[in-house]
C-alpha cells in the first residue's frame, strides 16, 4: 500500500525513498507520481525528516533539511531525532511531536541547534505512517521561522512604540488641558479666545487641506498660544484705558514667555515656536524678532489670522466688540503684506460662505 504525507503547508510527501523508487518501476502511473513527489522532497523549502519510530534515529532527510542544520545527509542518518533541538527543549520536543501527531497541528516555539551553534527559531509539523515493509515512521517537517520570528518582533516593537506615543500624547494633551484651565481661571477672557482661535485655526487648516496630523498641532498651538500672558498683571490685561508704553512692552514680551513655558515640553510638533512667532508678520513688521516670509512657520500664519479676527470681532474686558465685517475688512487689508494672502482669503471665505464650518460664527 501505497502511503502518503499531507502536512498544514499542503505538502504531500512519500515517506522512503525506496517506495518512490519501486512505484517509479511500477507502472507509468505511479511513476510519474514517484517523479513528482520525488521533485517535492528535493525542492521542498522546508526541512523533512524521516526517523523509525522504534528507535527515534532519522533514516531519512532532504536537502532542505542539510541545509537548515549546517550538517550534512551522511551526519544527519543514524543521528537520534532529538538532538537536532537545543538540550533545554528535547523532552519537550517529544511532546511537541506527539501532539502535532495527534491532532495535526503545527507546534511553534522550538528551535534547531544547527551543527555551528547557531539557534533557528522553527515550526514543527509531524505524522506517522507505516512504509511498504511495516515499519512505522515519523516524518517532520520543520519550516525555519527567523524571518516569521524576526517580523513578529518588528510588530511588536511598533505596537510598544504606538503604545508609548499615545500614551504621550494622552499625557501632553493632560498638560495642555490643565494649562488652559489654570489660564481660565486667572484670565478667563484670554480661554475663552484661545478656545475661538482654535476653531478658526483648524477650520483654516482643514479647508487648505491640512491633515490630521497638522490640524491636531494647529488645535494644540491655539490653545496656549497666549499662556505667556500669565506673567502680564491682570489689571493690565484688562485695563480699560489707554496702555502706557510701559505696559504695551510688557504685552509684548507674552510670544517669549509662552515659548520659555512651552519650549521643553516633548510635543511633536514646533508648538513653542509657532506661539513665539504668532504676532510675526511676513513683511517683518511683527514681534519679537522681526521675521520675514518663509521664516515664518505656516502654522504660525494661520495663528496670526485667526488670532486677529477673533481679537477684533469679539468683546474684551476693556471695550466691546468691532463685529466680524470689521475684523474681516482688517484682515483683507493686510493680506499679502503683513498676512499670508492665502490664509486671509480661506479664513474670510469660510466666514462668508453659507454653510460652512464658520458661518454665522458671530451668531453664537
Ligand atoms: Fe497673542
Amino acid at each position: 500500500m501505497e502511503l502518503y504525507w499531507v502536512t498544514e503547508w499542503g505538502y504531500i510527501q512519500h515517506l522512503a525513498a525506496a517506495q518512490i523508487e519501486r512505484a517509479m518501476n511500477q507502472n507509468p502511473t505511479t511513476s510519474r507520481l514517484g517523479r513528482l513527489l520525488e521533485l517535492g522532497w528535493d525542492h521542498a523549502c522546508d526541512a523533512m525528516f524521516v526517523a523509525d519510530c522504534r528507535t527515534g534515529r532519522l533514516v531519512d532527510v532532504n536537502p532542505a533539511a542539510e541545509r537548515l542544520t549546517g550538517y550534512s545527509r551522511q551526519e544527519l542518518m543514524g543521528m537520534d531525532r532529538t538532538l537536532l533541538h537545543p538540550e533545554d527543549e528535547r523532552g519537550a520536543v517529544q511532546d511537541a511531536f506527539r501532539k502535532s501527531i495527534a491532532d495535526g497541528r503545527t507546534v511553534d516555539g522550538f528551535h534547531v541547534q544547527r551543527k555551528d551553534g547557531g539557534r533557528v527559531p522553527v515550526s514543527i509539523s509531524s505524522s506517522e505512517g507505516f512504509d511498504a515493509d511495516g515499519l512505522l515512521l515519523a516524518v517532520g517537517v520543520i519550516r525555519d521561522a527567523s524571518e516569521l520570528e524576526r517580523r513578529e518582533h518588528l510588530v511588536a516593537v511598533k505596537l510598544e512604540r504606538d503604545q508609548a506615543q499615545k500614551e504621550l500624547a494622552e499625557a501632553l494633551s493632560a498638560v495642555v488641558a490643565a494649562i488652559t484651565t489654570g489660564f481660565e481661571m486667572r484670565d478667563p477672557y484670554t480661554a475663552g479666545h484661545q478656545r475661538r482661535v482654535a476653531e478658526i485655526a483648524c477650520a483654516i487648516g482643514r479647508k487648505m487641506g491640512w491633515d490630521e496630523d497638522g490640524l491636531q498641532a494647529l488645535h494644540v498651538a491655539s490653545l496656549v498660544h497666549d499662556v505667556g500672558k500669565i506673567s502680564i498683571p491682570a489689571e493690565i490685561l484688562a485695563k480699560p484705558t489707554r496702555l502706557t508704553p510701559t505696559e504695551w512692552a510688557l504685552i509684548r514680551e507674552h510670544p517669549e514667555t509662552g515659548h520659555a513655558i512651552l519650549k521643553d515640553v516633548p510635543f511633536r510638533w514646533p508648538i513653542a515656536e509657532a506661539v513665539l512667532q504668532h504676532h510675526e508678520r511676513l513683511d517683518g513688521s511683527g514681534y519679537p524678532r522681526g521675521l520675514r516670509g518663509d521664516e515664518i512657520l505656516p502654522g504660525a500664519r494661520i495663528l496670526a489670522v485667526a488670532d486677529m479676527v477673533e481679537a477684533m470681532a469679539c468683546s474684551r474686558p476693556y471695550r466691546p466688540g468691532l463685529g466680524l465685517k470689521v475684523a474681516l475688512k482688517e484682515i483683507e487689508s493686510q493680506a499679502g503684506t503683513g498676512l499670508d494672502a492665502d490664509v486671509v482669503r480661506t479664513c474670510a471665505s469660510l466666514f462668508r460662505e453659507k454653510g460652512s464650518s464658520l458661518a454665522g460664527w458671530d451668531q453664537r
